[in-house]
This record gives C-alpha cells, structure tokens and sequence, in this order.
C-alpha cells in the first residue's frame, strides 16, 4: 500500500517569510513544495508581454485556460517555473510582475483554473505550498495549516535587502509602502482574499531566522 500522503498550508502576507521557509520545510521533510505565488506571477508575465488589458476579466480566464505553467525540478531540488515550456524563474520575479499581479489574481475565472491545477499537482503526492488561499480555499483538509505573518517593518526589510541584493534601486519607504499596498489588495479582494483558516496555526516570525521558523513549525506537526 502506498504511503499516506499529507498537505502542510503556509499562507500569509508578503514579505513574511512563507516561501523560503515552506520552502526548506518540504525539504526537511523530503516532499514536494508548491509555489503557487509563481503561477500568479507567471501568468501575469505572459499578459504583460502580450500587452493585454489588466481589466478584461474573460480575456484574462481565457488566457489561463491557454497557458501551461508547470514546476521543473532542478537538480539542487529547487523548482523552476515554467511558461508554455519557457523557464521563467527569473524573469517572474521583475518588480513589474510583482505590481501586476493584482490583476490576474482578483478574476475568479483565473483563481478556479489555478485552484484546480495546485489541487492536481496534490494530486497522490505530499507536499508543502504557500499562498494566500491554500488553507481557506485550496486544501481545506490538509494536515496542517500555518498563517505565517511578521511585523510590518520586517516585512519590509527583508523584501528591501532582497531586492539591493538583486541590484535594484529602491528606497525602504517606497518599498513598504509598495508592500503595504499589495497586502491591502489581498486582504480586500473579494474572491479569495487573504485570510486566516480559523483552524490554521499563526507563526510569528519576526526576530527568527528561515531556519529558526522551520524548527518552529517542525515541533508543532507530527506527521
Ligand atoms: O507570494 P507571491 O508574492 O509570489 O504572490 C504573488 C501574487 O499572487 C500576490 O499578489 C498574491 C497572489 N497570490 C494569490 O492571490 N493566491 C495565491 N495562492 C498565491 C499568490
């Protein structure tokens, strides 16, 4: 008989630490993680690039049911991100992206595709995944939900020194501002917004390292 398989949630605002630690977590673990922020961002890459109309709802739900986004396991165990076949790992990651996604992520057309494909890729496999809607909406059974959260401040810095480290030029106030923005728009829309699941564990993780908030949540499951 095969193994019982498992879904551990991290949802939880920007900037919080969700991904580098579902991330490591699934690691330790040895399972697959899914970064289900990447397929927003993919998607919105390949709208920006065909110069589509952020606001056009149905184009955007069709231009989902006609892309293909899928996970490419590297042999580090990192995921690579790819757009109809194009490896995108990068490129998703530009602040243009990141101030679009907005728009691609509030359409319910887009997000019933999207939920559909996590709930595939789920599929007969354990895995650790990190969004905004993986505990609420996605996985409402998985073993484990976490809402991961930090203050403001640290937030903001730790998405400031990525983005000096990637050699961009930005400023701390612009970026908080920027970050606070976006948590706004995901905790407001209206399909699926940002929330915590009422059965979802909250990690504080300011003050504490990737590490140090793994360890955190390694003693709070049993698996
Ligand atoms: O986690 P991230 O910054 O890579 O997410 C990118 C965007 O996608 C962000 O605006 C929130 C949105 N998102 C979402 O709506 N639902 C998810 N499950 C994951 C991300």
């Amino acid at each position: 008989m095969p193994a019982e398989t498992f879904v551990i949630t991290l949802d939880g605002p920007a900037g919080a630490g969700k991904s580098t630690v579902a991330k490591s977590l699934a690691k330790r673990l040895g399972v697959t993680y899914l970064d289900t922020g990447a397929m927003y961002r993919a998607l919105t890459l390949k709208a920006l690039r065909l110069k589509m109309d952020m606001s056009d709802e149905e184009a955007l739900t069709t231009l989902t049911r006609n892309t293909k986004i899928v996970f490419k396991e590297m042999p580090d165990g990192s995921l690579n991100v790819t757009l109809d076949g194009e490896d995108v790992s990068v490129a998703i990651r530009a602040p243009e992206v990141t101030n679009n996604t907005f728009y691609v992520a509030r359409v319910a057309g887009v997000r019933s595709l999207m939920v559909a494909w996590q709930r595939q890729i789920g599929q007969g496999r354990s895995i650790v995944t990190d969004g905004r809607d993986q505990g609420t909406v996605v996985f409402k059974d998985a073993r484990y939900k976490f809402y991961v959260d930090a203050d403001v401040e640290e937030r903001a810095g730790r998405r400031y020194r990525e983005l000096i480290a990637a050699g961009k030029t930005v400023t701390l106030d612009q970026v908080r501002t920027d970050m606070l923005e976006r948590d706004q728009k995901d905790f407001n829309r209206v399909v699926s917004p940002l929330k915590k699941a009422p059965d979802a564990i909250t990690v504080d993780s300011t003050g504490l390292t990737v590490e140090g908030t793994v360890d955190k949540i390694m003693k709070l499951i049993q698996l």
